[in-house]
């Protein structure tokens, strides 16, 4: 028995820590599905949508050319796991893609709750926030 003494002891050590992680990370998230955006941001991300994304990524977010849908299984395939600051963010920095980085941080909050809208998840009570930092507790589940 001895010899199996200290890997025991150091498997203990490494998957702890992950499971205590884990725990943390659950209280202090929501997950989009329990309405993380409002249905009057959803509007104002439609109309910022059908200026500057649809001519792109088609009206109904299927998709044009290269240009990939935005709802769907190939948007869940993508998005499903990460987080709405991860969405945010790829919307802000590299969308529209002939003038990124011109939308601004208000506007992308709105675009991404008017994405997440058309991928089923439901409006709420509170706006999609626009920061960074509290969008990344926020999981698309
Ligand atoms: C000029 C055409 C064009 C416009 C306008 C445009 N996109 Fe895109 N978009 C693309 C192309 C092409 C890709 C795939 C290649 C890439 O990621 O650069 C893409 C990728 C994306 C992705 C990643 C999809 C995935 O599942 O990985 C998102 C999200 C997205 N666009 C959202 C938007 C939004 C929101 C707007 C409007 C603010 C917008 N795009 C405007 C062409 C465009």
């Amino acid at each position: 028995m001895k010899p199996f003494g200290p890997l025991a002891l150091c498997a203990s050590a490494l998957i702890l820590p992950g499971l205590a992680l884990a725990q943390e990370a659950g209280s202090a998230a929501s997950t989009a599905s329990a309405g993380v955006y409002t249905a009057a941001q959803a509007e104002r991300g439609q109309a910022q949508y059908s200026q500057v994304c649809a001519a792109c990524h088609g009206e109904d977010m299927g998709g044009i050319d290269v240009a990939p849908p935005l709802t769907g299984t190939t948007f869940s395939g993508n998005w499903k796991g990460q987080t709405a600051a991860a969405l945010a963010n790829r919307i802000r920095t590299t969308m529209p893609l002939n003038n990124p980085g011109t939308l601004g941080i208000a506007a992308s909050a709105d675009v991404t709750a008017y994405v997440l809208s058309k991928n089923g998840y439901p409006a709420g009570q509170a706006e999609l926030p626009k920061e960074p930092s509290r969008l990344q507790q926020i999981k698309l589940d």
